[in-house]
């Protein structure tokens, strides 16, 4: 008997999840909105393909934008029917992504309890600026947009520079060796963070056990396990989920040995009263802005002490998202930026005679600022990589309802909104051989007939990659630094093309970026 009413209970609980699911994943076309149709209990092909391996996270948004050509927007589910909205159209994610900024300033919300979390994991997760939302997130990017003015660039290139020397020294000692271009510029992406950011100088390719490298390896992982795609789906589909169950997004040990490298830092830097132009200089200052703000305006001595508390939280997060941030893309650009220049020799000699014109014209291989900044063929070379190697896709969250002009089509509020950038680059209709690299789909006629929103690795408007200019001279220089020593060419391992491997977590192509140098 209880056995039987077990059974029954089981069915009718299956039954009506069954068909709430059902209900839920026909939100798109109850709304008259073309749909990449959801299955139970995956939703649409992305979620479970990226479930399986068999998609990676910087390909989700293709699938819907290749198979709806001619529409605006698609309509997507996420795992167990999360609704979510692709944006075909470069003139729509221009509204979205700058005119009514207002209305989709934030990434996907992170449920964490911003003055009170208790939790073990993710403590410093929601206080990034990738994750903070509103009013703080105003605050927290005009505070460190001054870590990137074009002055305080200048003042970096020096530590810059000398990073790039280590990469000689590791390669003079590797001339017809091959090796793996990612795994030689993440220690170079690392080394300059180290050093611009916190402080340190650290030579990673000529002494690769260090603990820095050690805890940078670890705290991104190289792939992705079945936990954390599990804690990614989970977060389209239920943040709040995600936040209960405390699922960690970085390794704990690595993120605190970061955190405690920052906080010792901004100690001695306050000790000391030394300045050295970087990150943590900005940290220091905010920290002292905000301590004397909350002296004169906050009487409450309790809740003074929680603003700073909660300042220095937003400090350490941030210092660490410039590190996450800065890492794994940079090496990723740079190392793309070789595999082209390996595979198309006749793009890498026009790139060498313009490094060779900036030598004779200065003098030396130690490029300032405008020089690395200003070369035309580096710049089209650069953009012409991110546009056959895209990255990511843009993602926004509606705050309220909002009706996109000139249609009849609403984004409802709280949804979660993606601009394809990964499939537009691959468009006909925007680049005539889409699969042809070319850096001359970046020369200044056919730039200024095509859509802006079209092109560009950095994101758009006011919630783009706030450190731009910084990425983009980091790789030119050690671009240009190779260039100027060593023909880079294929090798034994040198993959035919370039796919997205979709277990790793930062959007590494399959067989890896294998090449070699030659002395010139
Ligand atoms: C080639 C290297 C890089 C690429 C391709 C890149 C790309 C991006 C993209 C596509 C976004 C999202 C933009 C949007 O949603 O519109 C972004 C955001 C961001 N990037 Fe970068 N990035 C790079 C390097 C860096 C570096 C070196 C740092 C830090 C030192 C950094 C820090 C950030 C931060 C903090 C955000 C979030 C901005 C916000 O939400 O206000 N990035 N980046």
């Amino acid at each position: 008997m209880w056995l039987q009413i077990a059974l029954a209970a089981m069915i009718v609980s299956f039954t009506a999840f069954y068909l709430y699911m059902k209900h839920r994943l026909s939100y798109w076309k109850r709304r008259g909105i073309p749909e990449d149709k959801g299955h139970f209990p995956f939703g649409s092909k992305h979620a479970w393909d990226f479930v399986q391996g068999k998609m990676s996270f910087t390909q989700m948004t293709n699938f819907a934008y290749e198979t709806h050509p001619g529409e605006k927007v698609v309509g997507t589910y996420d795992m167990f029917g999360s609704p979510g909205l692709v944006i075909r159209d470069p003139d729509i994610a221009k509204l979205i992504l700058v005119k009514d900024f207002d209305n989709f300033m934030e990434r996907k919300p992170f449920h964490y309890n911003m003055y009170d979390s208790n939790t073990k994991n993710n403590r410093y997760f929601p206080y990034m600026l990738t994750e903070l939302r509103g009013q703080k997130w105003k605050k927290v990017r005009s505070s460190l947009t001054p870590v990137f003015t074009s002055g305080k660039l200048k003042n970096m290139i020096p530590l810059i520079h000398k990073v790039a020397d280590n990469c000689e020294t590791y390669l003079d000692k590797n001339i017809g060796v091959e090796f793996e271009a990612k795994e030689l510029l993440k220690g170079y992406a690392l080394d300059i963070i180290i050093s611009t950011g916190f402080g340190y100088e650290n030579d990673t390719l000529n002494n690769p056990e260090n603990i820095f490298k050690k805890h940078a390896d670890v705290i991104k992982g190289k792939t992705f396990s079945l936990k954390l795609i599990i804690a990614i789906l989970m977060f389209m589909a239920c943040p709040r989920l995600l936040r209960w169950l405390d699922l960690s997004i970085f390794d704990k040990n690595s993120e605190d040995f970061f955190a405690a490298l920052i906080v010792k830092t901004i100690k001695e830097r306050k000790e000391s009263g030394q300045r050295r132009n970087d990150l943590i200089d900005v940290c220091v200052d905010i920290l002292e802005k905000e301590r004397k703000e909350n002296e004169k305006s906050v009487e409450d001595e309790e809740e003074a002490k929680r603003r700073n508390d909660e300042m220095e939280k937003i400090i350490i997060a941030n210092s660490l998202i410039m590190f996450l941030a800065g890492f794994d893309t940079v090496s990723n650009a740079s190392s793309l930026m070789m595999y082209f220049l390996a595979k198309h020799q006749d793009c890498q000699e026009k790139l060498y005679q313009e490094i060779q014109e900036a030598i004779e014209s200065t003098g030396s291989t130690n490029f300032d600022y405008a020089t690395i900044m200003n070369m035309p063929y580096m710049e089209k070379f650069f953009q012409e990589t991110f546009r056959m190697y895209p990255f990511t896709h843009l993602e926004r969250c509606s705050k309220e309802d909002y009706k996109i002009p000139d249609t009849d089509i609403v984004i409802p509020e709280g949804i979660f909104v993606r601009y394809a950038a990964t499939a537009v680059v691959k468009d006909e209709k925007y680049y005539p051989n889409p699969e042809v690299f070319d850096p001359e789909n970046y020369s200044a006629e056919k730039k200024v007939d095509r859509h802006p929103f079209v092109t560009g690795g950095f994101g758009h408007g006011p919630r783009n990659c706030i450190a731009q200019r910084f990425a983009t001279m980091e790789v030119k220089i050690v671009i240009a630094r190779l260039l100027s020593k060593y023909k880079i060419v294929p090798c034994s391992k040198t993959v035919d093309e370039l796919i997205p491997d979709p277990r790793s977590r930062s959007g590494q192509p399959k067989g890896d970026i294998w090449v070699t140098v030659e002395k010139r």
